[in-house]
C-alpha cells in the first residue's frame, strides 16, 4: 500500500519536473531564416496580410498624397498634376489586377502607364511590405480584381 503510494507521489513529481523542464526544442538554434519573398508578384498577395506595420507604413510614406483613410485628399494632393488614386474606390481598383498595385508601388506610375507623380517605392521599402500594402489598399476599397 505505502509502496503503491510512494510511486504514485514518485510518477507525479517527475511529471512535475517534467513540466518545469525547459523545452526542448528552445534550446536548439533556430533555424537561419530564408529569404522568402518572391521575386515576381504574387498573384495571391492576401498571402501578405495587412500587419500594424503596413497600416503604419501607409501613414508614413502614402498618407500625404493618398490622405490618412485613402480618400486621395492627402495634404500634398492640391500640389500635384495628377489627383492621387482614391484607394478607397472600388470602381477604378476593381479591374486593376493585385499585380498592378504591385508594380505602381514597386516602380511608380510610370511603369504601369500612369502619371509620374506616384513615386517608385522599391528602394524605400521591401517586397513584403509592398505586397501588404496591395492587401491594404484592397481593404480600403474592399474590392477584389474582377
Ligand atoms: C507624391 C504623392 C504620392 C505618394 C507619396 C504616393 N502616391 Fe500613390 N499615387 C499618386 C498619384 C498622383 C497617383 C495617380 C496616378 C494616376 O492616376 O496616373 C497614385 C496612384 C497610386 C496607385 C494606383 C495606380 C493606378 O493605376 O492609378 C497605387 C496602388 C498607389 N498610388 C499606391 C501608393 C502607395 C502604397 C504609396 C505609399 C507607399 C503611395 N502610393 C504614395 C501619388 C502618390
Amino acid at each position: 500500500m505505502n509502496r503503491d503510494l510512494i510511486l504514485i507521489l514518485g510518477v507525479a513529481l517527475m511529471a512535475i519536473l517534467a513540466g518545469c523542464e525547459p523545452d526542448a526544442a528552445d534550446e536548439k538554434p533556430s533555424p537561419p531564416t530564408v529569404a522568402s519573398a518572391p521575386s515576381v508578384p504574387s498573384p495571391t498577395p492576401r498571402m501578405y496580410p495587412v500587419t500594424a506595420a503596413t497600416r503604419e507604413t501607409y501613414q508614413f510614406y502614402c498618407a500625404q498624397c493618398h490622405g490618412t483613410k485613402g480618400h486621395g485628399n492627402g495634404i500634398n494632393a492640391p500640389y500635384l498634376t495628377v489627383p492621387p488614386r482614391d484607394h478607397t474606390k472600388a470602381d477604378y481598383l476593381e479591374t486593376r489586377t493585385d499585380e498592378h498595385l504591385f508594380t505602381a508601388i514597386q516602380q511608380g506610375g510610370l511603369a504601369v502607364g500612369r502619371a509620374p507623380c506616384m513615386p517608385s517605392w522599391q528602394h524605400t521599402l521591401d517586397e513584403n511590405t509592398m505586397h501588404s500594402l496591395v492587401s491594404y489598399i484592397r481593404e480600403l476599397c474592399q474590392c477584389e480584381a474582377l
